[in-house]
């Protein structure tokens, strides 16, 4: 949850800086606000709103500077107000900083700093509090006079930074100290931009990759001092930081819209490719088995895992209750998938064999990096499945599986989605083959996988009939999801889609739990969508589909084969994917759902990237 961008270097900072928070704007986008130093002043504008509402305040006034920091927000403490809006200023009013994370003990500091003596609050947030502290351990170093401001204004942030319990991203600049940033790290994330006589920092490469490709991924409790033409990084308890710059993997050019209206359909078409990206390399019809070399483990370490769990939030956790049906049934192991945030708190009895996945596209979600650490703590191998290179989940597991989906911006996750299923796939396909699974069954596997691009091409075919359905529910007052099995999941990914954009009620369930409380529910206004394709359980879903029926809730199948006949005189709208095995159906099936989800906010006028209250990576409790 919110974005930083800090410049400094040679040329103007504010469009710079404007540029990479509209870039950030998927991470929180209820106020923003910049601080440029232009000599001895320091220009802020903020405001409530949106990147673009700031972007009409620095026209209509530009700040000058070639340094300067800025941040998007997503609120944590405080309303998203003008006031609340950052940066926030020291006593001083010399030092403004960004922040992105939570200071858990703000309010104490607040009182002890406000004992001390004159420190006046204009805000509701822990960040001012945190600005505030810095300003003062730097003020009170002035004294001593023997240090150069640089490296108090380091010491100072050390020495505050000490005695913060919480998460923290910042970067802070002193007007008198030109050309000169400092940047620090807890549980949120930020990068340094190394460029040419300019160096940036940023909470996702996204916001700078258009200046330069060279950065370098900040570990917990880094602290950089960042200038024109270098940079310095030490540890939180004074010693020097180790650190690699690496090649950002994607251009500018990836993460542009392109002809689409929104991120989120150019990423529900780019499925065909990110799938076949989760696959490539990845699949040996040599010995009929997936390679995943990432893992980090010897085959005997695989053979002896006895019990896998898997846990994630929101969309991550749905690929993962998939992944729960498909490895159970390819390597015939058990599987437990647990919300990160229950995991991380909970104490799950785990025998010595358990192997842990921690999925997450951005790597970055504090509960799911919370339940990674918990785990480790304990002592069991986790591994990251994870989107974004060098994220903090990434890097802190024992292994893992990157999802090569590409950058991924609309807040609702989709690519993501069909990559952790397809993932999924080849962890059971491994597993099996080390167990059960014939040779000739995993040839079935590899061609089951193998086929999906092409009949995700087939199905995004559907999108003018998914259209047209959706105008008819558009307005409908709730929607609720359907299914069995491996497409149980689809129907809660389906229902969490409509929710996070239309903002209509929606819930996805078990086809089978209609019966049992939900049938009070249905009703005309009140569509009922079922993931039904030709599987074992289609009869049952199609029992389902009646009761339904029978008082009087439309119906929307999504179906595949010949189903579809089935079908007449029961579902109002059947949507019908390509045949696949139950293992993949749900790469298919889920596409509709999306397809759904993105026309219904259109139809209804919303900001389909950019949905009220939400932001892409939830970097807080
Ligand atoms: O980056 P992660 O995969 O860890 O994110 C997990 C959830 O926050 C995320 O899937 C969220 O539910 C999406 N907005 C769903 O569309």
């Amino acid at each position: 949850m919110c974005g930083i961008v800090g410049y400094v270097g040679r040329s103007e900072a504010a469009p710079i800086l404007l540029d990479g928070l509209r870039r950030l704007e998927y991470r929180g986008y209820d106020s923003a606000g910049v601080a440029i130093v232009d000599g001895d002043r320091v220009e802020t504008r903020k405001c409530a709103g949106r990147i673009a509402d700031l972007g009409k305040l620095m026209t209509a006034e530009p700040p000058a500077g070639t340094y300067g920091i800025s941040h998007t927000r997503w609120a944590t403490h405080g309303k998203p107000t003008d006031q609340n809006a950052h940066p926030h200023f020291d006593q001083s009013g010399k030092l403004a900083l960004v922040h992105n994370g939570v200071i858990e003990n703000y309010q104490a500091l607040r009182e002890d700093l406000q004992r001390e003596g004159e420190h006046n609050f204009t805000s509701d947030t822990d960040t001012e509090v945190l600005a505030h502290l810095i300003g003062k351990h730097f003020e009170a170093s002035g004294s001593n006079g023997n240090a150069n401001a640089k490296s108090r204004l380091v010491t100072a942030v050390r020495t505050a930074l000490q005695q913060v319990i919480g998460t923290y991203g910042i970067a802070l600049v002193h007007k008198d100290i030109p050309d000169f940033i400092v940047g620090a790290r807890r549980g949120s994330p930020l990068v340094l931009g190394v460029g040419k006589e300019e160096n940036f920092l940023a909470s996702d490469v996204s916001a700078i990759v258009a200046y330069t490709r060279d950065a370098v991924y900040l570990n917990d409790f880094d602290i950089v001092a960042v200038e024109r033409e270098k940079f310095e990084i030490s540890s939180l308890a004074g010693e020097g930081g180790h650190y690699q710059v690496s090649k950002v993997e994607f251009t500018d050019e990836d993460i542009k819209k392109g002809d689409y209206p929104h991120y989120m359909l150019k990423e529900i078409y780019e499925q065909p490719g990110s799938v076949r990206d989760a696959m490539r390399g990845r699949l040996s019809a040599e010995e009929c088995t997936a390679k995943l070399g990432g893992l980090e483990m010897t085959t005997a370490e695989l053979r002896a895992v006895d019990r896998i769990v898997l846990t994630g939030c929101g969309t991550a956790l749905h690929a993962g209750r998939i992944g729960e049906y498909i490895i159970e049934q390819l390597a015939g192991l058990p599987v437990e998938i647990e919300f990160s945030s229950e995991f991380r708190h909970r104490n799950t009895p785990m025998t010595g064999d358990t192997l842990v996945f921690a999925i997450s596209q951005s790597g970055e979600t504090a509960d799911t990096l919370g339940a990674l650490r918990e785990s480790r703590r304990k002592g069991y191998r986790t591994l990251g499945i994870c989107n974004n290179v060098a994220s903090t989940i990434a890097r802190e597991s024992d292994g893992g599986v990157y999802m090569h989906a590409g950058p991924e911006i609309g807040v609702a996750a989709t690519k993501s989605f069909t990559s952790q299923v397809t993932i999924m796939s080849l962890i059971g396909l491994l597993f099996g083959r080390m167990r059960h699974l014939s040779t000739s069954e995993g040839s079935e596997v590899i061609d089951a996988l193998e086929a999906l691009p092409a009949q995700i091409e087939e199905t995004l075919k559907l999108t003018d009939h998914v259209k047209e359905i959706a105008k008819k529910y558009a307005r409908s007052p709730g929607v609720l999801f359907f299914g069995r099995q491996f497409n149980y999941p689809v129907a809660l990914e389906g229902a969490l889609k409509l929710k996070e954009i239309t903002y209509i009620f929606a819930e996805g369930h078990p086809s089978a739990e209609l019966k049992h409380g939900i049938i009070a529910l249905v009703r005309p206004e009140v569509p009922c969508v079922f993931i039904a394709p030709d599987d074992a359980v289609f009869s049952k879903n199609l029992n389902n589909m009646e009761q339904v029926k029978a008082r009087k809730g439309p119906i929307i199948a999504v179906t595949s084969g010949g189903c579809a006949k089935r079908l007449e005189g029961i579902a109002d709208d059947v949507i019908t994917v390509p045949s696949a095995p139950d293992f993949v159906m749900p790469v298919l099936s889920v596409i509709p759902l999306q397809l759904l989800a993105y026309h219904m906010a259109v139809e209804l006028g919303l900001d389909v990237d950019k949905p009220r209250n939400l932001a892409k990576s939830v970097t807080v409790e």
